[in-house]
């Protein structure tokens, strides 16, 4: 049995399904407490370190400890970056017109087929490994940039490999409907056939991934194509995602709602026809402003989201074009100064929110007994302090499954 001791304040969600409205802020806050952990385990949460204790001891030296923050949308495993796009943008070029002159996603789908599984494996490990640093304990990693069977497939074995190979648990979400690629540019038809008839079912076959998610957008997949994808998705078992308002309005959240994507993604140009239909559908929001930072775009209205009783995650969308920060501090920040949430609304959207966007709600996202011992212990007095101070790594000590790692 190991304890982590000399605890300031441990601030936690609790429960296991996600935390909306008026709830998403109510967490528990508890002072002078020891967390006990058997293996991967929180067995016990107790006022004092039971003096037949032969385990480990750490020492939380009088700071704030949270469960492990959960990174629930990100594109991890890519070739390349695409430092020039931003200057690009800095002149004024808009993000789909990037990607209609062949950049944007395009261009990282050309580095990612070209690299090898090995190179791909080696960055993300990399990225992955100052993700825990971080304070990240678990991630979700797309596909969608290889676009064709064979790179999909390699995109998705990269975070297979990565595993089993390194403490940050992955999540993986199948994303062909990224964007068109080059070869079917003047068969749109085809790729989705494609996608339907042979990337969905290998991927399922190869039971590769979890989720499958559509980037529903003007230009990219509209809200029929998005629907067929998702439908056949369903229909081999996995569970479902989608990129929705992000730039346009186009009916992609009212898309979710209908067939009950477990969450829908960005949600910038949401109108209100598309929350109503998050609320009955029961989608989680999950939120990127560092996407809406990075760029300069308006940020989700999580505040209306929130009072409509729509449960909110938040997470970094980390990826090349978008959003080239995977820093979910930075995001917290972010959500405390232009969504206006609340420290404590902001923890539930980091932990329990972001753990039921990956369907994970009963194993992590809290520390309470029987949950999995991921918990950060913070350079920090409090929660109020995360949201504070900005631009540097505030977690101090990183435990994944009963681990300290960092
Ligand atoms: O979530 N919107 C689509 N996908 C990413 C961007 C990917 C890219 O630009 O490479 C996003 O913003
Ligand atoms: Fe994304």
């Amino acid at each position: 049995m190991k304890c982590i001791t000399n605890i300031g304040l441990i601030a936690t969600a609790y429960g296991t399904s996600p935390r909306a409205g008026s709830k998403q802020g109510e967490i528990s806050l508890k002072k002078d407490k020891s967390i006990l952990i058997q293996g991967d385990t929180i067995v016990d949460i107790v006022d004092s370190v039971p003096e037949s204790l032969s385990g480990e001891i750490i020492d939380a030296e009088g700071c704030l400890v949270t469960p492990g923050l959960v990174d629930s949308h990100t594109h991890l495993v890519f070739g390349g970056w695409r430092a020039h796009e931003l200057q690009l943008k800095m002149q004024g070029v808009d993000y789909l017109e990037i990607l209609k002159q062949g950049g944007g996603i395009l261009s990282t789908v050309k580095e990612t087929r070209a690299a090898s599984e090995e190179e791909l494996i080696n960055k993300a490990s990399s990225i992955l490994s100052e993700m825990l640093k971080e304070g990240i304990t678990t991630v979700e990693a797309k596909s969608g940039y290889g676009l064709n069977l064979v790179d999909e497939l390699k995109q998705m074995r990269v975070v297979e490999h990565l595993n089993l190979v390194q403490e940050v648990e992955l999540v993986s979400t199948l994303m062909a409907a990224h964007a068109l690629p080059n070869e079917y540019l003047d068969n749109k038809e085809g790729y989705i056939e494609l996608i339907i008839d042979t990337i969905i079912p290998e991927t399922a076959r190869l039971d590769l991934a979890k989720f499958c998610d559509v980037f529903c957008e003007t230009g990219i997949f509209n809200v029929e194509e998005s629907r067929r994808i998702l439908e056949a998705a369903k229909e081999h078992g996995m569970k479902l995602k989608i990129h929705a308002d992000e730039i346009n309005a186009i009916g992609a959240s009212r898309l979710a709602g209908e067939i009950g994507t477990i969450s829908a993604e960005h949600l910038i140009a949401i109108d209100y026809k598309g929350l109503s239909s998050l609320k009955n559908g029961g989608c989680i929001a999950c939120l990127l402003p560092a996407t809406s930072f990075y760029l300069g775009k308006p940020y989700a209205p999580a505040r209306s989201m929130i009072d409509m009783g729509i449960p909110v995650a938040i997470a970094t969308d980390f990826n090349p074009g978008s959003c080239p920060s995977h820093s979910l501090q930075l995001c917290c920040n972010l959500a405390n100064y232009f969504y206006k949430l609340s420290p404590e609304e902001i923890l539930t959207a980091v932990t329990l929110n972001a753990a039921c966007a990956l369907d994970l709600g009963n194993k992590i996202g809290s520390i309470e007994k029987g949950k999995q011992a991921d918990i950060v212990i913070w350079n920090a007095p409090d929660l109020d302090f995360l949201c504070y101070r900005f631009g540097s790594n505030l977690a101090a000590k990183v435990i994944k499954k009963g681990r300290v790692i960092v």
